[in-house]
């Protein structure tokens, strides 16, 4: 299976986000991190942005939003005619709720989960996703360290979708280096984030040295 590399736009230069956006041309996603300042301790960028990153961008959309009240903001963000909006399980009043209305705008529909919350809720209703984030940081910042504690939860994750036969996702993010990034595909991670392991340095170097890591995995499991 070929693994999906998303690059984190959080650490791209933000006065040139549409060159960034070229320089990352070969990825398969591009990984837009929402935060509202309460969420998260940290703020973006908001739906105007969005808009145009869309209209600009040469890869589709993967919108992380870190932002409360994920029932009402989600469904709006799904507008802008992102690929797919991922909101954060804690910050949802009503999560089967709002991933139908993320799908029914026209998204892929997907929830993120920090590192202490339970991801067994939304095993159960698998079904109503398309892709489930697993959180290999604290959300809010990027340049952290990977928790290597996550990988229990990613792969009971990955074990529950095996089990339904159906065709949901796994992303993970933060801390995502060509080391890390064999541990998170070991684990059953199919879609990678990635910003400071992309950004710092040539972005086109840097995806193939994640999809050459990733693929070593790949050949031998
Ligand atoms: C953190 C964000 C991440 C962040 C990852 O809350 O959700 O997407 O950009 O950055 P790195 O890859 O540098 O850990
Ligand atoms: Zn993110």
């Amino acid at each position: 299976m070929s693994i999906r590399i998303s690059p984190s736009i959080l650490s791209a230069d933000f006065a040139n986000l549409e060159r960034d956006l070229q320089r990352i041309a070969d990825a398969d996603l591009v990984h837009v991190d929402v935060m509202d300042g309460h969420f998260v301790p940290n703020l973006t960028l908001g739906l105007p942005v969005v808009q145009r990153l869309g209209e600009v961008s040469p890869v589709p959309l993967d919108l992380h939003l870190m932002i409360d009240d994920a029932d009402r903001w989600a469904p709006r963000y799904a507008e802008t005619g992102a690929f797919s909006v991922t909101f954060s399980a804690e910050a949802a009043a009503d999560p089967v709720s709002t991933a139908r209305a993320i799908r029914s705008n026209g998204a892929r529909a997907s929830v993120a989960v920090k590192p202490g919350t339970d991801l067994e809720p939304y095993l159960e209703t698998l079904d109503e996703y398309d892709m489930i984030l697993v959180m290999t940081v604290e959300p809010g910042f990027g340049g952290q360290s990977f928790m290597p504690e996550t990988m229990v939860k990613l792969a009971r994750a990955r074990d529950a979708v095996r089990a339904s036969g159906l065709d949901v996702w796994l992303e993970v993010d933060g801390g995502i280096t060509t080391q890390t990034i064999v541990t998170a595909v070991e684990n059953g991670a199919d879609t990678v984030v990635a910003g400071s392991a992309v950004y710092g340095g040539s972005p086109v170097d840097n995806i193939a040295a994640l999809r050459a890591a990733a693929a070593t995995v790949a050949l031998t499991s």
